[in-house]
């Protein structure tokens, strides 16, 4: 099997609102690999993890997990996934080793590698030291640690991960990423969703994007960031009043940051130097110039904006 989640022409309508829902997306997620699922709110994103774990019903189109049908084999399905991010079945009593010992045994393991795993998992989400503390007593970040550890340590050939890192500090945000990239690296399929789109651009191998129920754009970060429309030019000024002056009178400026300002680029010779006769002819002299790629997040604000018809 090549892919692990194949969504074709999937559909799905919500009563009393047209609207919203899924109006025919089509993916699939090839074994092995993190596919992120993004979009703005509303645009379907947990509908589409609901129909993939047979939490709801699709009204056409199909879809398979693990190579089973959400609709005629549902508990094949159910046996196969794995779910990151809703609240854990983690008992508050019990110790963060407990825990995980107590889920290693009931995923049936013996009593002896329950505990190797629940070791493992401690130290690699640095809850070694907290091992024997009763997890009521744990931070929200040690909590959400453990919520991931007990999730990964079922070993699910497909997990739907859902904003795995919010709350998270940036070291504990890295321990998370390391460990959702060796549950793929050891074969599992995984589908993050997530809003952080610097998330998506580290741990994911293909992206979609969703925009009210429909795909508006599906490939590798890479893939997008190019496709986006070539490279942004970020202008800084020396105060914030030239900054300001310089988005009145150029065309096409997506942002201000303090003194600086983002604007996209088509062709990026001649506007360049376009840009540098206006800002002359206004007697703007800024303090630097830099071209880049975009962001992800520009991409994803650009692919938006796009159709919500320039409403910001
Ligand atoms: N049970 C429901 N009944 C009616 N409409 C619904 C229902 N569930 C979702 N919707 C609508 O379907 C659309 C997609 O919702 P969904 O929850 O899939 O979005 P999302 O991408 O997960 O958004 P968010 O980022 O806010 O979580 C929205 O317009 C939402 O209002
Ligand atoms: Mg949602």
């Amino acid at each position: 099997m090549n892919d692990s989640i194949i969504v074709d022409h999937l559909t799905k309508h919500y009563r009393d609102n047209d609207e919203a829902g899924l109006h025919g997306i089509d993916f699939a997620v090839p074994t092995g690999t993190i596919c992120g699922l993004l979009g703005p709110n509303g645009a379907g994103k947990s509908t589409t993890v609901k129909i993939l774990s047979t939490l709801t019903r699709v009204d056409s189109g199909s879809a398979t997990v693990a190579g089973f049908d959400v609709r005629t084999q549902a508990s094949d399905v159910r046996a196969s996934i794995g779910m990151v991010g809703q609240n854990a079945a983690v008992d508050e009593i019990l110790t963060g080793r407990q825990n995980l010992v107590m889920f290693g045994r009931l995923t049936h393991r013996s009593a002896r590698t329950a505990r190797l795993h629940a070791d493992e998992a401690l130290e690699r989400f640095g809850l070694t030291a907290a091992a024997e503390r009763p997890v009521g007593t744990y931070s929200g970040g040690m909590r959400r640690r453990l919520d991931l550890a007990v999730s990964l340590m079922s070993d699910p050939p497909v997990l739907f991960v859902d904003e795995p890192t919010t709350g998270l500090d940036p070291s504990a945000r890295r321990d998370v990423w390391s460990a959702i990239r060796a549950r793929a690296d050891a074969g599992c399929t995984v589908l993050l969703t997530t809003q952080y789109l610097e998330e998506a651009d580290e741990l994911a191998d293909s992206i979609v994007m969703l925009q009210a129920g429909r795909v508006v754009a599906q490939g590798t970060p890479t893939e997008l960031k190019t496709e986006a429309g070539a490279n942004w030019m970020d202008v800084t000024f020396d105060t914030v009043d030239h900054a300001r002056r310089a988005v009145a009178v150029v065309d096409g400026v997506l942002e201000t940051e303090d003194k600086k300002v983002r604007i996209p680029l088509q062709n990026r010779g001649t506007e360049v130097l376009h840009m540098a006769d206006i800002l002359r002819d206004h007697a703007l002299d800024p303090v630097d110039i830099a071209i880049r790629q975009p962001t992800l997040d520009e991409v994803f604000f650009r692919l938006t904006e796009q159709t919500h018809g320039g409403a910001a």
